[in-house]
């Protein structure tokens, strides 16, 4: 039986009643998916994300006109322990003020980012009476005695100060946002550890010496033990990992429990296939070997989200693979912002991702090459531009169908030019670099730029759009033995309510040689049959 709130976007694909623009956002989970309720409706993230130092008023003219040319409907931007915070116990929101009141007049979500005891390891974006205070906010001790600027995670002493810190933003921001423009809080940005596993102070080893937190165990299904009887040589990286997980998820709880609205961790990841040793890479963040560590211990945490600076084909993907899936709803929190990782946008929202934001969209004079572009103008951005132009007339239904269908995304690849895809009683071949024309071999786009998503409306009908690929369908093994055609092939979008508007229909050149899709838009509904 379907539970009342699918009916409802079932029958309507769409909620218009004032009742749903009063519902907080919320992350729901079924049958192993996830969608992010936004103002009552499943919602997609097409976003972007500040430069680190944008988060001032005075900035925000030169991040709205980047927002709002690549057509994204979400603003990540952080907010500062520093700014709010400056003396213990004051707090000064105006930041928060003006960015909300402008992200509304530019008709734009935002996705705060929390930087606060962590920003990449480090507590920069701490108040100066909180990264000067060593005694009162210890700082991470490295094997040699040596001090490292991270703050460490096992003080209640820190733990309490952001946590009140983050309540009161939180309480500001109940106040200030009836309407919910801010749809998520990142709590921390990229928390971790680089220079050492885990904090060796005197009071990290004895905890370290000390019982599992039975928690964890029951958790992980462990039996009782310290940290190096239960887990050997990982035990310092996964000590480290617990306490920050620990911290993060009260800090979340502390201000779900006056406003609860979906909240992330952002993660440095390690090299999936070339990891090295934790310190090399951030210990203690969500990387994929302590995933399992982080959703035992953050259960206030709603989803963990990959950082992707990783340009290449197969690590991208696989980084997808690892934060996608029943237990984690993805958000690609960050992604570099250059030409080459704009496809993955594809293969994560094949993963059912509820949201991708390239990193460093804005005009305040900041590359951050070689992660991201060189230079940063319109032509940086124009890649990210298309593909939410592409999604933008399809943002509500695609979020929709991604929770309650089967959906199927592909980036182009760099080692072949083709990819097959079962989509049960059809497959489907997306292929790259071919004229329109007739069956020359794809020889891949030069640069590899292409991608394509599939939904599946029934069993013998799907919505496809693409960029510079061919998607040509065939019948699966299932019904091999019958011939089969494309019965009809409608050209649409759908209107603000969620309806199909008709347009045209490909037949003739437009569909013997599958359906090609160029750089423009394209929105496709497929029949197929048997004959
Ligand atoms: C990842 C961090 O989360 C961002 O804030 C930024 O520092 C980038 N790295 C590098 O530009």
């Amino acid at each position: 039986m379907p539970r009342p709130l699918q009916l409802l976007i079932t029958l309507t694909g769409f909620c218009f009643s004032v009742f749903c623009a009063a519902e907080l956002p919320r992350i729901v989970s079924e049958n192993g998916k996830h969608a992010l309720f936004v103002d009552g409706s499943p919602y997609l993230i097409l976003g972007a994300q500040a430069n680190n130092s944008s988060n001032y008023p005075a900035a925000l003219k030169d991040v709205w006109p980047t927002i709002n040319s690549i057509h994204a409907n979400t603003l990540e931007i952080n907010v500062a322990w520093e700014q709010i915070e400056p003396t213990e116990g004051t707090f000064d929101f105006s930041y928060l003020d003006t960015l909300i009141k402008e992200a509304r007049q530019h008709n734009v979500k935002l996705v705060l980012l929390w930087f606060a005891t962590w920003k990449n390891n480090a507590p920069h974006y701490a108040p100066a009476w909180v990264k000067l205070n060593n005694e009162r906010f210890p700082r991470v001790i490295t094997e040699n005695g040596k001090q490292l600027n991270s703050l460490s995670p096992i003080h209640a002493s820190t733990l309490e100060a952001d946590k009140k810190a983050f309540a009161a933003l939180m309480t500001h921001l109940k106040k200030i946002d009836k309407k919910h423009t801010v749809i998520m809080v990142q709590v921390q940005n990229e928390p971790g550890t680089y220079g050492a596993a885990r904090d060796y102070s005197k009071s990290a080893n004895t905890l370290f010496n000390s019982e599992v937190p039975t928690q964890l165990r029951s958790a992980m299904h462990l039996p009782a033990g310290n940290w190096p009887d239960l887990f050997g040589a990982d035990a310092s990286e996964f000590f480290h990992a617990y306490h920050i997980a620990r911290y993060c998820n009260e800090v979340a709880a502390a201000g779900k429990a006056v406003y609860p609205i979906p909240m992330n961790v952002n993660v440095a990841l390690r090299n999936p296939f070339n990891p090295g040793k934790p310190g090399a890479y951030a210990s203690g963040g969500a990387t994929d070997n302590v995933l399992a560590i982080w959703q035992a211990a953050a259960p206030a945490i709603d989803m963990i989200s990959p950082d992707i600076y990783f340009r290449d084909y197969a690590t991208a993907t696989k980084v997808i693979e690892l934060y996608s899936g029943p237990s984690n709803p993805l958000f690609v929190a960050e992604i570099g912002n250059d030409q080459p990782y704009a496809r993955y946008f594809f293969s994560a929202l094949g993963a059912q991702a509820i949201g991708f934001a390239p990193f460093g969209m804005d005009t305040t004079g900041y590359s951050n090459f070689p992660l991201g572009a060189k230079t940063y103008d319109s032509s940086t951005f124009a890649p990210f531009a298309e593909i939410y132009r592409l999604m933008k007339p399809l943002e509500h239904k695609w979020a929709e169908l991604s929770f309650t269908k089967d959906v199927w995304g592909v980036a182009e690849p760099t080692d072949t030019h083709q990819q097959n895809l079962d989509l049960g009683l059809w497959d489907a071949e997306v292929s790259y670099g071919r004229p329109m024309f007739w069956t020359d071999p794809p020889q891949g786009n030069t640069p590899p730029s292409g991608g394509a998503l599939i939904a599946k409306l029934d069993d013998n009908e799907f919505l496809v759009t693409a960029l510079r690929a061919r998607v040509t369908f065939t019948s699966s093994s299932e019904i091999a033995t019958k011939p089969y055609m494309l019965v009809r092939v409608e050209e649409g979008y759908f209107d603000k309510r969620g309806k199909w508007v008709f347009e045209r229909v490909w037949n003739g050149d437009q569909t013997d040689w599958g359906l090609n899709f160029d750089d423009k838009p394209h929105l496709l509904k497929v029949k197929l049959s048997t004959y």
